[in-house]
């Protein structure tokens, strides 16, 4: 069953580990993720941009993929559907086709838009047990068009919106979607630490994981950070494993050229990036 993630991630922020926001693309990233979330006994958020909710044929497809390998993969550990960077629309369109969570991005807005309009959608979720994710200072980088400078948010802003009532946050630290730059700063401690002390319990949510060292990720979780979003990083070894499987000849080999063939390679390149994710972030047994 697809659950909020409310309760594992509330679960993570006391156990100091972060569950794993993997974002899916087709049939193929979604069945390895679950997959390697049972295998590791680990709670898994499958993340879903507009962009690929558009690609997989619409929400309703989607809720009825996932609850379907769900029952057929038997697959028991928590598992939540998440709508990435929601459009005030698209958040609706989502509780509507059966997500159990979605994250508002009105980081583009005024604060005070951002703040009427997270407000709304809080009434909204909360009747009827949804989980919400907002976001505060926008993440740097290109994520199926919506476009970040990586600004590190106010403390006092991200304390404003944690008190609408919202269930996770994600306070723009100088993270980036997509491959880190080589003049890449860092992530800024000093601004999610003072974030933390003005959002107290509630747990943080760490955009642009792709790259991001492995000591840094550590020290994120200590300071509060209970989520971590992940999607480049398989599009990377999906890409190169495929590419590898092509050269090498394969789909001229025989039936090698049969999609269930071809793709598997990619789909199980998805499941070793995704089981290092899992052992890094520590929430393996934690299901
Ligand atoms: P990456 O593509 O950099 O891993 O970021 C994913 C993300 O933050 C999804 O919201």
């Amino acid at each position: 069953m697809i659950v909020s993630a409310k309760e594992m991630l509330q679960k993570a922020k006391e156990g100091k580990y972060a569950v794993a926001q993997i974002n899916i693309n087709n049939l193929e990233w979604a069945k390895s993720v679950l997959l390697v979330a049972e295998e590791l006994k680990s709670p898994i958020i499958l993340g879903v941009s507009e962009g690929a909710g558009k690609y997989m044929a619409g929400y309703k497809t989607i809720v009825g993929m996932v609850n379907g390998m769900i029952e057929c993969l038997k697959i028991t550990v928590p598992v939540a559907l998440h709508l990435d960077h929601g459009s005030y629309d698209h958040c609706y369109q989502c509780i509507e086709a059966g997500f159990k969570s979605v994250m508002f991005d009105g980081s583009s807005y005024p604060i005070e838009e951002n703040i009427a309009k997270t407000k709304e959608i809080v009434a909204a979720c909360k009747a009827r047990g949804i989980s919400l994710e907002a976001e505060v200072g926008s993440i740097g980088g290109e994520e199926d068009g919506v476009v970040g400078m990586g600004e590190c948010a106010d403390p006092d802003e991200c304390k404003m919106i944690a008190d609408l009532g919202i269930d996770f946050l994600a306070a723009g630290i100088g993270n980036i979607h997509g491959k880190y730059p080589a003049n890449w700063q860092g992530l800024s401690f000093e601004t999610l630490e003072a974030v933390k002390d003005r959002v107290g319990d509630m747990p943080l949510v760490l955009h642009g994981g792709t790259g991001i060292p492995e000591d840094m990720i550590k020290k994120a979780i200590t300071l509060g950070v209970a989520k971590i979003n992940v999607n480049t990083e398989c599009q990377l070894s999906f890409a190169a494993a495929t590419r590898k499987y092509i050269e090498a000849g394969k789909d001229l080999e025989g039936k090698g050229y049969d999609p269930r063939k071809l793709l598997a390679p990619g789909a199980e390149a998805i499941k070793e990036t995704v089981r290092e994710k899992l052992t890094l972030f520590g929430s393996v047994g934690k299901a």
